[in-house]
C-alpha cells in the first residue's frame, strides 16, 4: 500500500474528492477560463492553414503582393486574439488555483484549532508548517498550471490530430504511432515520481521541525554550547533532503527527454512518408508544411503528459498529506446526549481513576479516589513524575478519560459538553506561556472585556501589581521579543493573574508558582480563599511548605493517592510525606533551590 492509498483508506475521502466542492463553487471562473483557452487553441490551429495558403500560392507561382500581405495580416490578427484570450484564461484559472489555496489554508487552520492535545503530541509543529507551506503550494500548482496544461493538452492534442487527419488520414495515423509508447512510459515513471516526492516532502517536514525546535530552544543550546553538533545534525538533514530531491529530479528529468524523443520520431516518420505523398501528388507542399506545423503543436500536448502527470502526482500526494490533518478527529468528543452542567459550586469526585498515556506501559494515574468539595482548596504534592500534571490535564479536559472516573457535581464528566467543562475551569499549566503583547493584554487574555481595575485586582492577588507598576510603562509595558524581559517568577504570577481574572468555579494551578519564592507563594495561596470564596481550587506544588496552611493536602506517588490530610496529620501519620518535607526543609536551610 502506498502512503497515499493508506490515507485514502483511513479517511475515506480521496484527495481529489477534496477539490470537487471548489469546482462547483468557482464554476463560472473555470468555465470562462476554459472557454478562453478553447478560443486560444482554435485560433492557433488557424495559423498553419494560413501558412498552407501562402506556401501553396508560392509553390504554384500565383502569389501576389496583396495575397501575401493579406495572409500576414490575418496571422497578426490571430496572434492578437491569442494574446488577449491567453491573458483571460491565465487570470481566471490561475486565480482559481489561488482561491482554492486560500480556502484550503483557511479550512486547514480551522480544523487544526478543533484538534486537541493528543493530536499535537503526535504531529510536530514542523510537520504541520510543512503542510501549510510546501504541500499547499504543490496543490496550488496542480490546481492551476496542472489543470490548465492538462485541458490545454487535451484540446490541442485532439484538435491537432483532427487537422492532421483532415490533410491525410494515413499520414496522421503514422504520425501518432509512437505515442502510446509515451503513455506507457509516463505511467511507469509517474508511480516512481509519486513515491519519491512523498519522501521529499517528509524530509522537508523533518528539516522544518528541526529548525523550529532549534530556534525555540536557542538559549538552552547556547548554555550547553551545543551549536556545532546541532548545526551538524541540521546539515545531515539538509543533505538528505538534497539527495531525495536529486533522486526525484532523476525521474523527472527522464520524462522530458522521452517526450521529446517520441515527438522527433514522429517528425522523422512524417518527413519520409509525407514527402512521398507530396511527390505522388496526394497532398500539396502547403499541406505538408501545415502538417508539420500541426505535429509541432502536438509536441506540447505530448510533453505536457509528462509534466502534468508530475504536477498532479505532487498535488495529489500533498492533498493526501493535508487530508490527514483535515480528517483528524479530536480525541475528545461531546457526548451524544449531553447533560447540562449542574449549577452552584463545583464538587470534583474521582472514582477509581485510571489513566494511561498512549504508548506508555505504565499508568500515569491508578486507583485514585477522592472528593474535592465545592469551594474547597486542596493542595496536591508529589515527586516529579508522580502524575500531578496528568490529573490537571484530565480535569481541564485535555485528554479523554473512561466513563465513571471523574464526576463534577455528581455528573460523569463524559456526559457534559466539553466546552461547558472547559469554561468552568481556570487552568494554569506548568509551563507558563505569555504572548508578545502588553502585560495588561496578557492578563486579560481570556477576558478581553475586563476593566483596568479588575486586571489590577487580579495582579494584586498574585502579588505582582507593585512590580508591574515598576516597569517602564506599567501595565502597558510589552512583554517578549522587543519588550521587557521578565523573571520566571514574574511570568508565573502574570499567568496566574490571567487565570484569576477568568473568575471560574474551578481553579487548577499546576505547580505554576515553582519559580516564585516560598513566602510569596504561601501568601498568594492563603490569599486565594479570601479573594475567591466558593471556588474549588486544586493547587499542585512540588514543594510542601507553601501548602502548609491548606485544609487538606493530597499526596501522590507513582500515580497513586498515598495519603491525604492536613499538614500536621500527614507529618504525624505518613512516613513518605514526612521524609519529603524534611528533605525539602534541609535543602532549604542549605540554601539550595527547591
Ligand atoms: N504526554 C505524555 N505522554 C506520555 N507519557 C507522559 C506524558 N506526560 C506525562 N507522562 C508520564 O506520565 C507520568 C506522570 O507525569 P506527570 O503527570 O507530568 O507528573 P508530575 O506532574 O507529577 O511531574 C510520568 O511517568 C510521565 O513520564
Ligand atoms: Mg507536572
Amino acid at each position: 500500500m502506498t502512503p497515499h492509498q493508506q490515507s485514502k483508506a483511513v479517511t475515506g475521502i480521496s484527495p481529489l474528492g477534496r477539490i470537487r466542492p471548489f469546482v462547483g463553487k468557482y464554476s463560472s471562473r473555470l468555465v470562462g477560463g476554459f472557454l478562453a483557452l478553447l478560443v486560444v487553441d482554435l485560433l492557433q490551429l488557424g495559423i498553419p492553414r494560413l501558412v498552407k495558403r501562402a506556401v501553396d500560392l508560392l509553390a504554384h507561382g500565383t502569389a501576389t503582393q496583396f495575397a501575401l500581405i493579406q495572409s500576414a495580416l490575418f496571422i497578426f490578427l490571430l496572434a492578437l486574439g491569442i494574446a488577449g484570450c491567453r491573458f483571460v484564461w491565465r487570470y481566471l484559472i490561475l486565480g482559481f488555483s489561488r482561491l482554492v489555496e486560500r480556502d484550503l489554508r483557511d479550512d486547514f487552520f480551522h480544523r487544526l484549532l478543533t484538534l486537541d492535545r493528543p493530536f499535537f503530541q503526535k504531529k510536530p509543529v514542523g510537520a504541520i508548517m510543512a503542510l501549510a507551506t510546501n504541500d499547499l503550494a504543490a496543490v496550488q500548482l496542480a490546481g492551476g498550471m496542472g489543470l490548465v496544461a492538462s485541458v490545454d493538452a487535451a484540446i490541442m492534442g485532439i484538435a491537432a490530430i483532427a487537422c492532421m487527419a483532415y490533410i491525410s488520414p494515413q499520414l496522421a495515423l503514422i504520425a501518432v504511432l509512437p505515442m502510446p509508447l509515451l503513455a506507457v512510459l509516463t505511467r511507469v515513471l509517474s508511480a516512481r515520481l509519486h513515491r519519491r516526492f512523498l519522501k521529499v516532502q517528509e524530509q522537508f517536514s523533518r528539516l522544518t521541525e528541526f529548525a523550529r525546535s532549534t530556534i525555540t530552544s536557542i538559549r538552552l543550546l547556547k548554555a550547553y554550547t551545543q551549536e556545532a553538533p546541532q548545526a551538524e545534525s541540521f546539515s545531515r538533514l539538509g543533505r538528505q533532503y538534497q539527495k531525495d530531491n536529486i533522486r526525484l529530479a532523476r525521474v523527472h528529468g527522464t520524462l522530458f527527454p522521452i517526450s521529446g524523443l517520441v515527438g522527433n520520431t514522429s517528425l522523422m516518420l512524417v518527413i519520409f512518408f509525407g514527402g512521398r505523398l507530396v511527390i505522388s501528388g496526394a497532398i500539396t507542399v502547403g499541406d505538408f508544411v501545415a502538417f508539420i506545423s500541426y505535429l509541432y503543436m502536438l509536441t506540447w500536448p505530448m510533453m505536457a503528459v509528462g509534466w502534468v502527470t508530475n504536477l498532479f502526482q505532487r498535488g495529489v500526494t500533498s492533498l493526501g498529506r493535508i487530508g490527514e490533518v483535515m480528517d483528524a478527529k479530536p480525541t475528545l468528543k461531546d457526548p451524544a446526549q449531553p447533560v447540562s452542567f449542574p449549577a452552584g459550586q463545583t464538587e470534583i469526585s474521582l472514582r477509581n481513576l485510571h489513566f494511561q498515556y498512549e504508548g506508555q506501559d505504565q499508568p500515569a494515574l491508578a486507583e485514585v479516589n477522592c472528593v474535592i468539595r465545592g469551594g474547597e482548596i486542596v493542595g496536591l504534592v508529589g515527586r516529579s513524575g508522580s502524575g500531578k500534571s496528568t490529573l490537571c490535564h484530565l480535569l481541564a479536559r485535555q485528554y479523554p478519560v473512561k466513563d465513571g472516573a471523574i464526576f463534577l457535581n455528581g455528573v460523569d464528566i463524559n456526559r457534559l459538553p466539553l466546552v461547558a467543562v472547559r469554561e468552568r475551569v481556570a487552568y494554569v499549566p506548568q509551563d507558563v506561556l505569555l504572548f508578545s503583547d502588553t502585560v495588561a493584554a496578557n492578563i486579560a487574555f481570556g477576558n478581553p472585556a475586563a476593566s483596568q481595575e479588575q486586571i489590577e485586582e487580579a495582579a494584586r492577588i498574585c502579588r505582582i501589581h507593585e512590580e508591574i507598576l515598576g516597569f517602564s510603562e506599567g501595565y502597558q509595558t510589552r512583554i517578549g521579543e522587543r519588550g521587557v524581559k521578565l523573571s520566571g517568577g514574574q511570568r508565573q504570577r502574570i499567568a496566574l493573574a490571567r487565570a484569576i481574572l477568568l473568575d471560574r468555579p474551578m481553579l487548577i494551578i499546576d505547580d505554576s508558582l515553582s519559580a516564585v519564592d516560598l513566602e510569596t507563594e504561601q501568601k498568594i495561596i492563603s490569599g486565594l480563599a479570601t479573594y475567591l470564596p466558593g471556588r474549588t481550587c486544586l493547587i499542585v506544588s512540588h514543594r510542601i511548605a507553601p501548602l502548609r496552611d491548606a485544609a487538606r493536602i493530597m499526596v501522590l506517588e507513582e500515580g497513586r493517592l498515598l495519603a491525604q490530610g492536613n499538614h500536621a496529620e500527614l507529618l504525624a501519620t505518613n512516613t513518605f510525606y514526612r521524609n519529603m518535607y524534611h528533605q525539602q526543609q534541609m535543602r532549604r536551610h542549605q540554601g539550595k533551590e527547591l
